[in-house]
Formats: C-alpha cells, structure tokens, sequence
C-alpha cells in the first residue's frame, strides 16, 4: 500500500534548523527552506520555520512550544545530528520524547548506505510527544533531499494514527 493513501487531511508541519553559523547570520540556512519546499510539495502546510544556535535548552524549548500546543502534527529537524560537541539535537528530541520512532531513522540510515558510508555518522532519531511526531533530519542540503525523500510518502500514515483520523 503507497504511503499516500489514507486521509487527505492537510497536516501542519514545522521546521527547526539547528546551526550555530546560520543563527549567527554566518551562513545561509539552504535547509530549513528546501524542507519546507518538499513538505508542501507532498500536501503539508508549513505553520512554523525556525532558526537556532545548537543549544540544547533552546532546541529542547522550542520542541516543547510545538507539541503543547498542539501547533504542528509533523517536526522536522535539521542540523546538529553528527559528532561535533555541540552536535545536540538528537539529545534534546530524546529529552522532550514520550515514545520513540526508531524505524523511521532506521529507514533514513538504511537508503542512505547506498548512498554514502557517511550516513552511519548521523545520529538521527525520531519520537512522539503528545500527538505531535519529531523527526531529525541531519543538516546538508543534499542530505535533507534524500533522507526526507525517502520518508515524507509514508509520514501520513503514522500521522493518521497519532492523531486518531
Ligand atoms: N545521509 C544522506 N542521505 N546523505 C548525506 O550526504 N551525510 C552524512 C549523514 N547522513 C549524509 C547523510 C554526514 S557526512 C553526517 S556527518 C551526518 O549525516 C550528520 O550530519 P549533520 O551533522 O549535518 O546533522
């Protein structure tokens, strides 16, 4: 069964970009606009689109604001999935989780072998806080291109669950 059947309800989604340069207005963030061009071009509508520092306390804040508030259905993060210190956006979405997604950052990491050994250095995960799922995304452009790719057909499916439709 495609991913795309089920309900044909509009689902919200909103971005957090994760990066330290482009908060500082070093660095364009070519991410957090190329997730929202792909979200809407599968039928989402982007309500939020923020960027920060890799902070952990402000990833963790911002999270908490979109799922208690029932503001987005769908998270989508990029940036701060890899090794560097202050690589922390996996640890804030495990601090803010109730329930874990593990299969679709499994999925993300599975596609992304064939394409480059690298994608075993993201440290990705996915989970649900109240009836909102999170999932990271790491941070180059290219990889958002194909690690969204290969998910976004199937999110509406688990969406349609969470939140009862
Ligand atoms: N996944 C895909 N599909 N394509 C990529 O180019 N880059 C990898 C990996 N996943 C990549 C990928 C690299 S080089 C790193 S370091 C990790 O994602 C983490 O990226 P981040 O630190 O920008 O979040």
């Amino acid at each position: 069964m495609s991913g795309k059947e089920g309900s044909q309800y509009t689902y919200r989604a909103a971005i957090i970009t994760s990066s330290d340069r482009s908060s500082r207005g070093e660095q364009e963030d070519l991410s957090g606009p190329l997730i929202r061009e792909m979200a809407e071009a599968a039928g989402f509508r982007v309500v939020s689109y923020t960027l920060l520092p890799d902070e952990q306390p402000l990833l963790e804040d911002e999270l908490k604001r979109l799922c208690d508030t029932h503001t987005a259905d769908l998270i989508l993060t990029t940036g701060g999935t890899g090794f560097s210190p202050r690589d922390l956006m996996p640890e804030a979405t495990l601090a803010v989780a109730e329930r874990l997604v593990p299969g679709i950052s499994e999925a993300m990491r599975w596609n992304s072998l064939s394409i480059t050994p690298r994608a075993m250095l993201s440290r990705a995960v996915s989970a649900i806080r109240a009836d909102t799922l999170i999932v990271n995304l790491p941070g180059s452009p290219k990889a958002v291109r194909e690690n969204l790719g290969f998910i976004i057909g199937t999110l509406r499916h688990g969406l349609d669950m969470l939140t009862g439709r």
